[in-house]
């Protein structure tokens, strides 16, 4: 059952430079958490028909493709990253059928879909695992025994505690996340012969990829040897190359068998990988033409507003690359991480390095709501929080999970649900009411405007997408830099307003993120697009 495929890429004009099987080399990605995203049927979550029927959002917003986070079957203990069923969509969520009809919406727009797949662990509601709890097929997961009345190997869940829970019958099983979370074993062949099916039921639904969720953590190291002294372990959410469940190299093997899979089918099928490794260089090994097509570039992520930061970064992401053959991807918040307004402190600076990142060489990840300029909510009553690490660490990733405002006020839900719906499962603040989609859509100077302006020129624009970077000699707190042909980016994290003739730029300002007293003049916490 092969669907539609998507129509011929819409970019136009010079920068048409891929092939449509490359589309993903510079491709603007809109992360949909689908929970938050629009509620269609009023139950107060988020669904697949609340995605379709915003799919014309989208589109004017002018985004290449969205991953859609786990919508499966699933108790929902971590947010669907705990799936009870890989081949269907969870109640809550819709049915297959309104997949399909995603698919099919997303496609005949030009949007290209991408799944997420989490394959390092099942819900504890998956029929392999309650068998196992009955005794049966103990070998999909890691089961062990313990010979100290305590924890197999003193491993810790990323969510905080042991990364072991004991069952009845004395033997313990391991979850690098929530208990709710076994981890699966990799060296069964049934578990690697279960994913290659799944990744066909998908493709064959004519999905165009894949977010691999956890990528770099499915294989153990052989005999699951303890960490070590605590100090040992302080690395472990970089996957340092100690850390004996993270980053193991028999990983590899996994993604080479899967290639051939997402190769065998037309249209160009990705996957992306969600890895936490200690380099750029041990990232890159999981990218190539035998092995995955991009990975998640978190050091942008982690680097601070501050231009010695950013130039660092880049400059180690597009060595890599290079050394990879595959352009990088870049992104500032995701359902993980504290959304980049509050990071940064400013919406300013959010939307400052928001319009430096859509001009790097490669491709973005957006996150829904960061269009808005949405901030962490961060006062979110504590029983209210759902995120299972914020039980075992007092850290709660709720706060940027928090359902999107499209209009009205937050008595209404601000436009979550048709009118008339249950209140979304996360309270919307109050404050929201200037940020809806609504209030933002007329206002020239809005977040949302800017986003849709800049994902225009980028698609426009023929130095934009892919190509190289040049940096432009500038003062410490300023980055420059040079798109060809014909573009510059300057952005100015420092506290004084920096003159574009100062860095022998002349030219017409395409865009900037800040309204400018003065077209040739950037102000602090401010990014500006040149055409030279
Ligand atoms: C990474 C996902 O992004 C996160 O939300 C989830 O909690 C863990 N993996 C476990 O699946």
């Amino acid at each position: 059952m092969v669907r539609g495929r998507p129509p011929q890429t819409r970019r136009t004009g010079a920068n048409v430079t891929n092939s449509d099987n490359d589309w993903w080399r510079d491709a603007v990605v809109y992360q949909v958490y689908p929970r938050s995203f629009a509620d269609a049927d009023g139950d107060g979550t988020g669904d697949l028909r609340g995605v379709r029927d915003r799919l014309g959002y989208l589109g004017r917003l002018g985004v290449d493709a969205i991953w859609l986070s786990p919508f499966y079957t699933s108790p929902l203990h971590d947010g669907g990253y705990d799936v009870a069923d890989y081949r269907d969509v969870d109640p809550r969520f819709g049915t297959l059928a309104d997949f399909d009809a995603l698919v099919a919406d997303a496609h005949a727009l030009g949007i290209r879909v991408i799944v997420d797949l989490v394959p390092n662990h099942t819900s504890c509601e998956h029929p392999w695992f309650r068998e196992a709890l009955r005794g049966i097929g103990r070998d999909r997961y890691i089961f062990r025994d313990s010979a100290t009345g305590g924890p197999p190997n003193d491993w810790e869940s990323i969510f905080g505690g042991p990364a072991w829970t004991q069952v009845e019958d004395g033997q313990w099983y391991l979850h690098l996340f929530d208990p709710t979370q076994p981890d699966l074993n990799w060296e069964h062949p049934e578990v690697r012969a279960e994913f290659r099916d799944i990744l066909r039921f998908w493709l064959d639904r004519g999905v165009d990829g894949f977010r691999v969720d956890v990528a770099h953590g499915m294989v153990k190291a052989h005999g699951l040897p303890d960490v070590g002294p605590k100090e040992g372990r302080q690395a472990e959410m970089l996957g340092d190359e100690t850390v004996p469940y993270f980053d193991q190299d028999g990983v590899h093997e996994i993604y080479r068998e899967w290639r051939p899979i997402l190769d065998s089918y037309p249209g160009g099928r990705m996957a992306v990988a969600e890895a936490w490794v200690s380099s750029p260089a041990r990232l890159a090994r999981y990218i190539g033409p035998d092995e995955l097509h991009q990975a998640f570039n978190f050091d942008f992520l982690l680097a601070g507003f501050d231009a010695k930061s950013f130039r660092e970064v880049i400059d180690k992401s597009l060595t890599e690359a290079r050394i990879v053959g595959a352009p990088t991807t870049w992104v500032l918040s995701n359902h993980d991480v504290k959304r980049h307004v509050t990071r940064y402190g400013s919406l300013a600076r959010a939307r400052a390095a928001t319009l430096l990142m859509l001009a790097l060489p490669g491709s973005a990840y957006l996150y829904q709501g960061e269009e808005l300029g949405l901030p962490e909510v961060l006062d979110l009553p504590d029983e209210l929080r759902e995120d299972p690490a914020f039980r075992r660490t007092g850290d709660s990733r709720d706060g940027c999970r928090v359902p999107l405002p499209w209009s009205g006020t937050a008595a209404g839900g601000f436009g979550f649900g048709p009118p008339g719906s249950a209140p979304p499962w996360l309270p919307q603040p109050e404050s929201w009411a200037a940020l809806t989609v609504e209030a933002q859509d007329r206002d020239p100077g809005s977040t949302l405007n800017l986003y849709r302006r800049a994902l225009r020129i980028r698609r426009e624009h023929p130095a934009l997408g892919g190509g190289t970077l040049t940096w432009l000699a500038s003062p410490e707190e300023v980055l420059a830099l040079q798109r060809d042909p014909g573009l510059a980016v300057v952005v100015n994290t420092g506290e004084q307003a920096v003159a574009l003739a100062d860095l022998g730029l002349a030219g017409r300002v395409l865009l900037a993120s800040e309204a400018l007293d003065d077209e040739g003049v950037v102000p602090p916490d401010t990014t500006v697009w040149v055409q030279l």
